[in-house]
């Protein structure tokens, strides 16, 4: 592939495009140049005929961290709402019709727990943690968190999280549904390569079905609610708490939310 990334390594194996987060300082924080790299690779490597399956990982360390606080932290509502900051691009996920999986290790949290999700299937290393921690900045989850969520691991564990922003280990996210398999730290990248050079061995046409069809079983209503989780999402840069936590965390320092 020509095109040279900054946020994003790009590479394939045999019939796998294999693309790797690659902002390893900030733990892998997705801000919009981040995700329009991430937009394009996927759109290309959907268009190559040679590329039968995807694979997405992270560093050792972290999947993805979540959205990027510093970026976010300035933004009120009018910016976020008019300019489609922070969530634009990815709803390019769920137009790529090839597999992807998410090979997640460390944290995948927030926006990262989110792009793991909108992935086909997510293999996860033992050390991998899951988590949606939006609540702890004075917002929500605004990249599907809140639908997908409750769709892979229940109400009662999808509302806990959300709720009180605590992690879930390796070993929870699988007895739950969220992971398909856990897999040893070193193992992991060989185990995604493997299963996805199995599929991309496969008819394209069928892949392509399959993923369609459990899609439709999966996705039922999604639409209505995602477009009512951005509405909250985006009115949530309207508030004072939103300024608060993520400042805080910007200082490195407790959050003192006024509810308002
Ligand atoms: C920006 C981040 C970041 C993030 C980590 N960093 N997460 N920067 N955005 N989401 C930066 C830290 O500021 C720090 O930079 C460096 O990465 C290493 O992180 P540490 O905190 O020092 O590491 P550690 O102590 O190991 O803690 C790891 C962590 C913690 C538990 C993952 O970093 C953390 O809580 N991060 C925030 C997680 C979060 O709230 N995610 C949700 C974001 S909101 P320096 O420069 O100090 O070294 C979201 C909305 C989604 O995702 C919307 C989608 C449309």
């Amino acid at each position: 592939m020509s095109q040279t990334y900054l946020n994003i390594l790009v590479r394939t194996e045999g019939r796998v495009g294999l693309i790797t987060l690659n902002r390893p300082k900030q733990l892998n924080a997705l801000n919009d140049a981040l995700m329009d790299e991430l937009g394009a690779a996927l759109k290309a490597f959907d268009a190559d005929a040679d590329i039968g399956c995807i694979v997405l990982t992270g560093s050792e360390k972290a999947f993805a961290a979540g959205a990027d606080i510093g970026a976010m932290a300035q933004y009120s509502f009018a910016d976020v709402y008019k300019g489609d900051y922070i969530t634009r691009n990815w709803e390019t996920m769920r137009s790529i019709r090839k597999p992807i999986i998410a090979a997640v290790s460390g944290f995948a949290l927030g926006g990262g727990c989110e792009l793991a999700m909108m992935c086909d299937f997510i293999i996860a290393a033992d050390n991998a943690k899951f988590g949606q921690p939006e609540i702890k900045l004075g917002i929500i989850p605004g990249a599907g968190g809140t639908q997908r969520l409750p769709r892979a691991v229940g109400k009662s564990k999808a509302m806990e999280l959300v709720l009180t922003g605590r992690m879930m280990d390796a070993a929870e996210a699988e007895r739950a549904g969220l992971a398909s398999r856990v897999v040893p730290l070193d193992k992991l990248q060989d185990e995604a390569l493997a299963a996805a050079l199995t599929i991309a061995g496969y008819s394209q046409i069928a892949v392509m079905a399959a993923k369609e069809a459990v899609n439709k079983a999966f996705e039922g209503t999604l639409a209505d609610g995602m477009a009512f989780e951005r509405r909250l999402f985006h009115a949530l840069f309207a508030t004072a708490d939103q300024k608060e936590g993520m400042a805080a965390f910007v200082e490195k320092r407790p959050a003192q939310f006024k509810h308002q």
